[in-house]
């Protein structure tokens, strides 16, 4: 089994080798979804280790195509059935891996139903938020040219640059984007948005700390500390 894990990480390194980010983060999911299994009852494990190490698979495939009609978590979904019968997992873990995949996006429309894909979901999220979700705004903000931060009344700012002037809509100018906007109107929401209990309680705590971040940037840059 030990060996089919092996394999499988072999194929994610090969998939995700242009892009160190999401490699990285399919590394930490994999470590907080574990983590987060132990705290559940009845949760089949080796669902939850497949699941985490293939979610985000396509996710380069979806950043290359320019017409935007890749979805990383339908394609990665179809992607692992195949790699996972390949191997001669049972049928049952392949279409529960499948359906976790399938539901691990934000903005998805589809709903995790099953526990691992609820422990999915949760790591996923949680890796966008705390220290490391600040690490990330900040690298995603450098690539793409963004600010560092942006003292706007979020109101305004929804209705200037979001697309319908909608909290969820997309942003129409990036260089009037900023990581202390992106925690405004998505970061700050996702503990609300998470299934598990010990997932809920870890995602208070890392929004908490960056409220307190973005705070003392805003100070900083005010020139007020
Ligand atoms: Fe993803
Ligand atoms: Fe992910």
């Amino acid at each position: 089994m030990d060996e089919r894990i092996e394999r499988i990480k072999e194929i994610v390194r090969e998939k995700l080798s242009s892009s160190a980010h999401d490699l990285e983060h399919t590394f930490r999911v994999f470590k907080l979804a574990r983590m987060l299994a132990k705290e559940e009852e009845d949760v089949n494990m080796e669902v939850v280790e497949l699941a985490s190490l293939l979610h985000d698979i396509a996710r380069v495939r979806e950043d290359s195509d320019k017409t935007g009609e890749t979805n990383h978590a339908k394609l990665g979904a179809v992607w692992a059935e195949k790699i996972l019968t390949e191997l001669g997992y049972p049928d049952e873990i392949v279409k529960n891996v499948k359906h976790c995949i399938e539901t691990h996006r934000y903005r998805g429309d589809s709903i995790p139903k099953t526990k691992e894909a609820k422990i999915l979901f949760d790591a996923d999220k949680l890796d966008a938020i705390g220290a490391v979700g600040i690490a990330r705004a900040y690298m995603i903000a450098g690539e793409r040219g963004e600010r560092i931060y942006l003292d706007e009344d979020i109101n305004e700012y929804i209705k200037n640059n979001l697309v319908n002037g909608k909290i969820n809509g997309r942003i129409k100018d990036i260089s009037k984007h900023a990581p202390n906007i992106e925690f405004e109107t998505k970061f700050k929401y996702i503990p609300d948005r998470l299934f598990t209990e010990k997932a809920k309680e870890i995602a208070k705590e890392r929004i908490a700390f960056m409220e307190l971040f973005f705070e003392r940037l805003r100070k900083e840059i005010l020139g007020e500390q």
